[in-house]
């Protein structure tokens, strides 16, 4: 039996993996907009991580008899000033969604809740992983300074990802 405190935070873990994916989804069109075609490619396969993040979430509840609820998801930025600024953000996110599943950690912690705490151990590792690899490419885009040789590049590298 999962404690009615952390349900709720869970619950509001799967609002904030929605958006995520609605945040990648709207650099992925932004990207679509500047021809940034393997970078817009990339963003959406990021988005459909995060809805496999939420759906682990949601699975956890279902599987621990939780309740789930499901909460309205903001509409995403829709403009940016360029890919740095793009990938910046996504960085940024991503370090805010670390914070929030360290708090999801101390709850459990707190509330001697096993079970969840054990449930997120994935989330932190995937945390790592999510931020060391959009703050590569954000130092990528600082190196290439302002030649657009180089952006097509680095577009066409981010569009081979799988
Ligand atoms: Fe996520
Ligand atoms: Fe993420």
């Amino acid at each position: 039996m999962i404690k009615q405190n952390v349900q709720d935070i869970i619950n509001k873990q799967i609002q904030a993996e929605m958006y995520s994916a609605y945040l990648y989804l709207g650099m992925a069109v932004w990207c679509n907009d500047q021809n940034l075609n393997g970078a817009a490619q990339w963003f959406k396969l990021q988005a459909k991580e995060e809805m496999a993040h939420a759906m682990r979430f949601y699975k956890f509840l279902e599987e621990t008899n939780s309740q789930i609820v499901l909460k309205a998801i903001d509409p995403p930025p829709a403009k940016w000033g360029n890919l740095l600024n793009v990938f910046e953000d996504a960085y940024k996110h991503e370090q805010k969604v670390t914070g929030m599943i360290y708090e999801i950690v101390n709850l459990a912690n707190k509330e001697g809740d096993h079970a969840t705490a054990s449930m997120c151990k994935w989330f932190v590792d995937e945390q790592v992983e999510e931020e060391a690899q959009t703050l590569e490419i954000v130092n990528q885009i600082k190196m290439l300074g302002d030649s657009k040789g180089s952006l097509f590049m680095l577009d066409r590298q981010l569009g081979k990802r799988e």
